[in-house]
């Protein structure tokens, strides 16, 4: 019997990671091996998100906690900080994997700003350092798969390269959370490109684009940036008064399930699995286009919010809300993805959940779910 090929995710414990994890585990065709960094447990739940908040609160504390429990399993990761190469490299050689699905980084644009040195570590060098262990082993070469962004184009401000965007577009990422994506990307195809003119063997780096991402299962709403407007909506503590606050109806996302983007990823992964020469750079992405503001009116329909309360509590911003904000990091207005080059390499196609779908699952137990807001 043929050993199950063992798939590594970095970054497991984080949105995409645990919706790629979930799905590797139900099919037990592959050995998947977990990374996160500081969170080392998480929660999988079968049903793809949390249980609603209503079905429990008539019953007692502890059925509420052995419902939850039956709809979850608790999954450990093992430990692993990119930032240290030597561990990285140990890490690899000790799991051998065939597939290295790389979905560590630090992805908060903002926060991105403000811890620029270690983000740009995180997101090129250990992107670069993983390609050199792909390319430098003795006996095998893995395939590394690395996720990265839309924004690693302008919306045609600068590059006058409008949306959707194709794979062979021109890249001009305006802010430096796009720019270190991208050059993580450069990093690959560098290493890929060495190791193609040394060996004469084709690299296995597959780039993967993806928009704005949600997550079903998201206990905090800052966690998704297709959810984080809700906070809006959250009721108000005792003491606090409720301010009108500006959501962004000025650039148009694809808020893109992470569900959606890890069957995607299953599609790549077993055609890697049996075409060894399989790379290249692909977009995935919903065709469902919105502004965060839109999702929001969405959101609040989906939850029957009146219309008076949302009008109270958030206002919809028409102009670029980062030109108003000197801290905030600069986005483009759109950057919307062409899929079609994914699905005809990949000879099949996604079905993408709508947005009515996506939001009403995952916001499902709103406002109880999202602890600690
Ligand atoms: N979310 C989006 O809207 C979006 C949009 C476009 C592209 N992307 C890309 O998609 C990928 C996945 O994003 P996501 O939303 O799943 O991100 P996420 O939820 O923020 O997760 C980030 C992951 O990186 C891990 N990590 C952080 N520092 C690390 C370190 N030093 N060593 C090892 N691991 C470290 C985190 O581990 P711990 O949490 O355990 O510390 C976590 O598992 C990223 O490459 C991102 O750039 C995301």
């Amino acid at each position: 019997m043929s050993k199950q090929p063992t798939v590594l995710i970095t970054g497991a414990s984080g949105m995409l990671g645990r919706a790629l994890h979930r799905l590797l585990l139900t099919s037990s065709s592959y050995n998947v091996v977990g990374t996160g960094h500081s969170r080392l447990t998480v929660t999988h739940y079968h049903e793809h998100f949390p249980p609603p908040n209503n079905d429990t609160a008539h019953s007692s504390p502890s059925a509420a906690a052995a419902a939850a429990d039956s709809l979850a399993n608790t999954v450990e990761l093992h430990k692993l900080d990119l930032l240290d190469h030597k561990a990285t490299t140990e890490f690899i050689q000790h799991h051998h994997p065939d597939i290295i699905i790389h979905c560590a980084a630090q992805r908060y644009p903002d926060a991105f700003e403000s811890n620029l040195e270690e983000s740009i570590q995180l997101n090129v060098e250990s992107t670069r350092h993983l390609a050199q262990i792909c390319m430098s082993q003795p006996d095998y070469r893995p395939h590394l798969i690395y996720i990265s962004t839309s924004y690693v184009f302008d919306g045609g401000v600068i590059s006058k390269e409008f949306p959707p965007y194709v794979p062979t577009s021109v890249a001009n990422p305006i802010n430096n959370y796009g720019r270190s994506k991208w050059d993580g990307e450069c990093a690959i195809r560098d290493v890929m490109n060495v190791a193609k003119s040394n060996s004469d063997c084709r690299g296995r780096g597959i780039i993967v684009r993806v928009p704005l991402l949600y997550g079903e299962d998201c206990i905090q709403l800052d966690e998704s940036p297709a959810l984080e407007m809700m906070k809006v909506l959250l009721p108000a503590t005792a003491g606090s008064t409720i301010k009108k606050k500006k959501i962004d109806n000025w650039a148009l996302r694809f808020p893109t399930s992470c569900e959606d983007v890890a069957k995607a990823l299953k599609l790549m992964i077993d055609r890697a699995l049996i075409d060894k020469h399989f790379d290249g750079t692909y977009h995935v992405s919903s065709p469902h286009g919105i502004t965060k503001y839109g999702l929001l009116q969405l959101q609040s329909q989906l939850l029957n919010v009146p219309k008076s309360e949302l009008d109270e509590r958030a206002v919809g911003n028409d102009d670029n809300p980062s030109a108003a904000n000197p801290l905030a990091a600069p986005r483009p207005q759109c950057t919307q993805l062409n899929c079609e080059d994914t699905w005809s390499a990949l000879g099949c196609q996604v079905e993408f959940t709508t947005l009515q779908d996506g939001m009403r699952r995952s916001s499902r137990g709103f406002p109880g779910r999202f602890i600690g807001q």
